[in-house]
């Protein structure tokens, strides 16, 4: 995949300190790793445009920063959604069966006991990777899948509405390998509905650099 437009993406700010259950100091380090992500991503762009530039079709170095470039790219979005899907203050998991996120997890999962349910049971399957609830805009249905990596497991055209991550940098500095359900637990807590919702149906457009 080569990216033949110059537009360096910019690392985004986002305001969480003081969360409960989700250390300043977990999160200082994992903003770090999301910005190694958009320092990459511009990186393998930039890169791919020199070679291009040169003629450099199908070499070696070409082939390989072709295959890195999706997994710095999926890394830098996947962090920015997540760290945008949380807040610190208010929020919850208490999702209002009549909203308009509700009414689609109804429909899609029965009730939003058994959504989270799965999202918590996916979340708690061994490996690191991400969680997250998707849309699929061909028929309205929302579903849980996992992600390995960051690349792996993405389904093609679907929405991401609610992204968790699950590598251990997001939560061993605060719970012990066993205790990723409180971390899940602790994440819930803090959820963004209102950024969650937004997404629905295609509305929100992800500022990239804001
Ligand atoms: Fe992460």
């Amino acid at each position: 995949m080569a990216l033949l437009s110059s537009s360096p993406y910019k690392v985004r700010e986002f305001d969480l300190h003081g969360l409960s259950g989700i250390s300043d100091k977990t999160l200082e380090i994992h903003f770090g790793l999301y910005a190694g992500y958009v320092k990459n991503t511009n990186l393998l762009t930039e890169q791919l445009i020199t070679l291009s530039e040169n003629g450099k079709f199908g070499t070696l170095e070409y082939s390989e920063a072709t295959r890195r470039l999706p997994f710095e790219y999926n890394g830098m979005v996947l962090h920015e959604l997540y760290f945008g899907n949380m807040q610190k203050d208010g929020g919850g998991a208490e999702i209002n069966s009549s909203s308009d996120l509700g009414r689609a997890i109804g429909e899609s999962f029965g009730d939003i006991d058994v959504w989270k349910k799965d999202f918590a049971a996916i979340s708690a399957m061994r490996g690191v990777g991400w969680v997250v609830l998707y849309e699929d805009p061909a028929t309205g249905k929302l579903s849980n899948q996992w992600i390995t990596l960051h690349q792996d497991g993405n389904i093609a055209g679907f929405r991401p509405l609610l992204v968790m991550d699950v590598w251990e940098h997001a939560f061993l500095l605060d719970y012990k390998p066993a205790d990723r359900p409180r971390y899940v637990e602790a994440f819930l807590n803090h959820l963004n509905l209102k950024e969650v919702e937004s997404r629905l149906h295609g509305n929100a457009q992800r500022s990239v650099g804001a």
